[in-house]
């Protein structure tokens, strides 16, 4: 999930001009089975079959003029066997391109191949200051790999005298980890990454059947969410000494809001979208779920088509009403909760 877009102005009720940021899942295959994400409560991908061809890719990029664009989805960046492809081809056109990775495949040669192909920023997935917190969310990684590779892409980084890319860390908070956060804080800082970035789940799922696909991440998201937390007093105490640790330390410190402070302003569907491995076309990369919020399929439109098309303009539309789509209204975007 990548929320660093430039806001644009948005064009309402008109047709917006093609996106400068495109979310583009590179592939929906994945190593993890983490507890928080969808991946673990679907069946699993394998490698080939969950890369996006390299076809579809070119195609978009020729289409849409990107200024930015972020290669991540549902799943793990560093499995699609075309990445450095993808980011090379970016990087030449001077787009800024980057990505979320768990970081368990991101070997010393391969961070360094990240930073001599110009990768603008790196989110690197760390849920957790010690191996039993960790490992228990990030089903299938081990914490100290996780920390050494972070640590090899710092140093990569600075032996290549490379200010990119950026390196940030991204620590989804739940009940079952917000008590890890001053300790990571201060790995973290240790460690030398320049950012330490705290988000809430993305979503509540609210809008799905309780009996149906969703039922599990729907259930798990209601017991771990700290918007809903009986004792968000403790999750403020964990973030307040977060930021103490935090000070002075040269680590930047991002936390999210605790309290839902109403829907809107969302500019997705007007500045950006989303395109899922196989081609679907989705307002963002908050919805989580190939079956929601569909507007288009590029392998039977444009991509020009569908974003001026009718389900486009008819999703923008409710966005901006007071009766927004069902699936905005449990999104943590969307509800400044992110
Ligand atoms: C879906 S992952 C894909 C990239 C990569 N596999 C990883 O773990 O970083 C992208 C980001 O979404 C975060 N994430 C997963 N499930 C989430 C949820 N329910 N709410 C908020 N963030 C979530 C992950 O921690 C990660 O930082
Ligand atoms: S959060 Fe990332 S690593 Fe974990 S299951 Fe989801 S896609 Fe895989």
């Amino acid at each position: 999930m990548d929320q660093d877009r430039t806001p644009a102005l948005q064009a309402i009720g008109d047709v917006p001009p093609l996106p400068a940021h495109l979310q583009v899942e590179v592939t929906s295959a994945c190593n993890l089975r983490c507890t928080m994400c969808l991946v673990r409560y679907r069946p699993p991908i394998n490698k080939l079959a969950g890369a996006m061809r390299p076809e579809l890719f070119h195609r978009l990029v020729d289409e849409v003029p990107v200024r930015r664009l972020t290669l991540q989805g549902l799943g793990e960046p560093l499995l699609s066997p075309y990445l450095l492809e993808m980011i090379t081809t970016a990087v030449g056109r001077g787009i800024k391109v980057g990505f979320n990775s768990n970081a368990t495949l991101l070997t010393r040669a391969r961070a360094e191949q990240m930073v001599a192909a110009g990768l603008d920023w790196l989110h690197v997935s760390v849920d957790g200051a010690t191996p039993a917190v960790y490992e228990a969310i990030r089903e299938g990684a081990h914490f100290d790999a996780v920390i050494g590779n972070l640590a090899g892409l710092v140093q990569a980084k600075r032996e290549a005298g490379s200010a990119t890319p950026w390196i940030r860390v991204v620590f989804v908070a739940m009940r079952d980890n917000v008590a890890d956060l001053p300790a990571l804080t201060r790995l973290l800082a240790r460690v030398g990454v320049n950012e330490l970035r705290v988000q809430n789940l993305s979503h509540d799922f609210a809008d799905t059947d309780p009996a149906g696909s969703y039922q599990q991440i729907r259930d798990f998201t209601a017991g771990q969410a700290l918007w809903t937390d009986q004792d968000t007093a403790h999750a403020h105490r964990m973030f307040t000494e977060a930021a103490r640790v935090a000070a002075g330390s040269g680590l930047t410190l991002r936390l999210p809001s605790l309290t839902d402070q109403g829907g809107g302003n969302c500019t997705w569907p007007w500045d950006a979208a989303y395109v899922t491995s196989t081609g679907l076309v989705q307002p963002c990369c908050m919805v989580m779920g190939d079956d929601r919020a569909v507007l288009g399929d590029l392998s039977r439109q444009s991509f020009t088509d569908i974003w001026r098309g009718r389900p486009y303009a008819e999703f923008r539309q409710r966005l901006d009403s007071a009766e927004p789509p069902e699936v905005c209204r449990g999104c943590a975007l969307y509800r400044h909760t992110f």
